[in-house]
């Protein structure tokens, strides 16, 4: 964006995707940065307003994030947030010290009587507040007050009203303070002038407005899934270039039952051209013989990239590719994370190698899920398709234990469709993050009328999860189950055993590899 109207320095903590999200929610857009960014960037975002996040750490620490001082100069409105307070009194002279003990909780703000403070507008005093914080603020800075105190801190809001610096010890972000949406509002708009005008229209707006710019009368490719992430990402790219757009759509013989024509169908009644390239032989003839689960996921990714780059030398002027990358996949490479070990190679269209030397557009990198489906709402696509559940790219390759082959890609696709059903009819489907169904390759004796079987059996799993992240299997009522079942087992030739997959993530993944 041109003008980020607040800017919110990132310094580690849990919480700081919070303050972002309360904020937008009030209609104040923001950005989150990280800790370090560089002033001549902060000021290109011409703020009228910065927060310091909490962190981890101490201030004192060897190696306490610092931000560049110059945003102390800046003389725009700040608001720090329990490390963010004390980076802003530390630089300001005052003094922090370790507390005696920490402290973690519920907490009642007491206001000082003697200053009547906007930030506190439309809030009363005795109002609850969540502290969770090591250090704390022993001796202030000159220029500053204090505005709140609390059981166990004395200094649980300081200000200097003349510069219209603000800090917290608590944290307004988090759910259990209860009046903190407001005080982060207040922030914005009696501290800093920001007008709450912000909503997914006026983003979609700008984003339009943007990519226009950007893109000129070039060309862009977009590497469509079906997912909400991507379908979003193609309908603002429509909407801003037209045919300029070239959404590429791979079916790589892995997807469930009728998802081609599900996803060819939608994109038609958006009235966008979407190119769909068979490669199903492709792919399946590459995972041939192969069981490894990792050199399935890396034949798949070198595979869509093949796909890819012969897709894009059919067409000229193509000099940008369009991704759905969401701010959770951003915040993971963000300074302040450290190295993570690979569980599993995760790819997405995004993998691609530097010879591809495409200019990246990614309208969606701010933004979280929830406020991608309400974007996609704002751009007329359908409510199912943004309710949809997430797929991953390898799609049924990693739900089929062992070697793929078409013989369990039916018995997949089709017990697949029968848990969806289930679902759907009993109003679940909304109610969990994912379902699937997993073949196993272990077979197993039944017996059917009179008869003996020796079949092939499949698992149902079912999660909740808010990002993916982590994830608890779902407590479906066991009737429902029952249904699965029975009706998988009567309907799938191939199958004569069900079960429920009942472990959580950790120490399970969602899938199965
Ligand atoms: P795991 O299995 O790692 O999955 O717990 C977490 C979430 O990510 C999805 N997933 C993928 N998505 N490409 C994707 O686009 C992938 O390679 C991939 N692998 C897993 C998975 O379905 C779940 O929602």
């Amino acid at each position: 964006m041109d003008h980020v109207p607040i800017v919110v320095l990132d310094f580690g903590s849990q919480y700081t995707q919070l303050i972002a999200r309360k904020l937008r929610e009030s209609g104040v857009y923001c950005e989150i940065v990280p800790y370090n960014e560089k002033i001549e960037d902060i000021k290109a975002k011409k703020p009228q307003g910065i927060i310091l996040s909490g962190g981890p750490a101490s201030v004192y620490a060897k190696d306490a994030y610092h931000p560049d001082s110059g945003i102390f100069e800046l003389g725009l409105p700040m608001l720090g947030i329990c490390y963010g307070m004390q980076l802003i009194t530390q630089y300001f002279g005052g003094v922090v010290v370790p507390a005696d003990h920490h402290e973690y909780g519920k907490a009642e703000l007491e206001f000082s009587d003697e200053f009547a403070c906007q930030i506190f507008n439309n809030t009363s005093s005795g109002q609850i507040v969540w502290m969770s914080h090591g250090d704390r603020v022993d001796m202030l800075p000159d220029g500053f007050e204090r505005i709140a105190r609390s059981t166990n801190s004395p200094y649980a809001a300081i200000a200097n009203l003349d510069k219209n610096i603000y800090a917290f010890q608590f944290h307004p972000e988090v759910y259990h303070s209860e009046k903190g949406t407001a005080l982060l509002k207040n922030f914005a708009k009696y501290i800093c002038n920001v007008e709450s005008t912000w909503n997914m229209g006026s983003f979609a707006k700008e984003q339009i407005a943007n990519i226009k710019e950007k893109v000129g009368d070039k060309k862009v490719l977009c590497g469509v899934s079906g997912g909400v992430d991507s379908s979003v990402v193609a309908t603002l790219l429509h909407e801003a270039i037209g045919d300029n757009l070239v959404p590429i759509f791979v079916d790589q013989g892995l997807l469930r039952a009728n998802e081609r024509e599900q996803v060819e169908a939608m994109f038609k009644r958006l009235e966008i051209d979407l190119i769909t390239v068979d490669a199903t032989e492709e792919f399946l003839g590459k995972l041939k013989g192969i069981t490894d689960p990792e050199q399935k996921r890396k034949i798949i990714g070198e595979t869509f990239i093949e796909v890819f780059d012969r897709e894009a030398k059919k067409h000229d002027d193509i000099e940008f590719l369009a991704q759905g990358t969401l701010y959770t996949d951003v915040i993971e490479s963000v300074s302040v994370k450290g190295p993570s070990k690979t569980i599993k190679s995760h790819h997405n269209v995004g993998g691609l190698p530097d010879w591809m030397t495409f200019e990246l557009i990614e309208p969606l990198r701010e933004i979280f899920k929830d406020e991608v489906r309400a974007l996609g709402l704002e751009l007329g696509l359908p409510r199912d398709m943004i309710g949809r559940h997430p797929f991953p790219g390898p799609g049924l390759a990693i739900r089929v234990m062992g070697e793929v082959t078409t013989g369990e890609l039916r018995l997949l696709r089709e017990s697949d469709v029968i848990m969806q059903e289930e679902l759907k009819a009993n109003g679940l489907y909304d109610q969990v993050w994912q379902a699937f169904t997993v073949v196993l390759n272990v077979k197993s004796v039944g017996v059917m009328g009179d008869n003996r079987t020796y079949d092939n059996t499949v698992c149902v799993r079912m999660v909740e999860s808010v990002d993916g992240m982590t994830a608890t299997f779902a407590h479906i009522p066991h009737d429902v189950l029952e249904r699965i079942s029975t009706r998988i087992i009567n309907e799938v030739d191939g199958i004569n055993r069900v079960v429920y997959d009942i472990t959580s993530k950790p120490p399970g993944t969602i899938e199965w590899e």
